[in-house]
């Protein structure tokens, strides 16, 4: 599975170094042993909904929610979702960013598994899992196929849950 990330240098800016899935994507057997890893740790774990992240957390959360037979609510980035919203902002290096989610979209939900591709400094998913508490759901954890374990995103991760990955670098 590993052979099937694509390292890019200088990728979006100089001295990134870019972790490209679409090469996983595009083989079958790899994207199926993918969703495989993800879904192992949960499998048990009575998962009722996905939340993925936009965008790459829509491929991998919309394939491991129906690996686990549960349901699938996207997190989106703002000015996506018609209203009503319900919104979290975080920061990011430079500005603030915000994650919208449907209001209304977890209602009931007790073991929401938060999906996102890669988990670098955290903040994407640290401001995930303030949407989903702030829609009134329970948080069972979270899956990441890639962790940049040199950015420590994983300090950031704010619930007492399992938070799992695939691939690490
Ligand atoms: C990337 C990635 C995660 C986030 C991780 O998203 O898909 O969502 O960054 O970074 P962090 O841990 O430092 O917060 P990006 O904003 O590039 O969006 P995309 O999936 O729409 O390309």
């Amino acid at each position: 599975m590993r052979d099937r990330v694509r390292d890019v240098p200088d990728f979006p800016s100089p001295g990134v170094l870019f972790r490209d899935l679409t090469p996983l994507l595009a083989d079958p057997r790899a994207f199926d042993a993918c969703i495989e890893a993800l879904a192992a740790p949960w499998s048990a774990a009575g998962i009722d909904v996905v939340c993925g992240i936009e965008a790459r957390g829509f491929i991998f959360g919309a394939a491991l929610a129906r690996r686990l037979e549960a349901g699938f609510v996207p997190l989106r980035k703002p000015g996506k979702l018609p209203p009503p919203v319900v919104e979290v902002e975080y920061a990011l290096e430079y500005g603030a960013d915000r994650l919208q989610a449907a209001a209304g979209a977890l209602q009931g939900h007790r073991r929401v598994l938060l999906v996102d591709d890669v988990l670098a400094t955290g903040g994407t998913l640290a401001a995930a899992c303030r949407l989903v508490e702030r829609l009134g759901a329970g948080i069972a954890g979270a899956a990441v196929v890639i962790e940049i374990e040199s950015l420590a995103g994983r300090t950031r991760w704010p619930c007492d849950t399992p938070l799992h990955a695939v691939l690490r670098y």
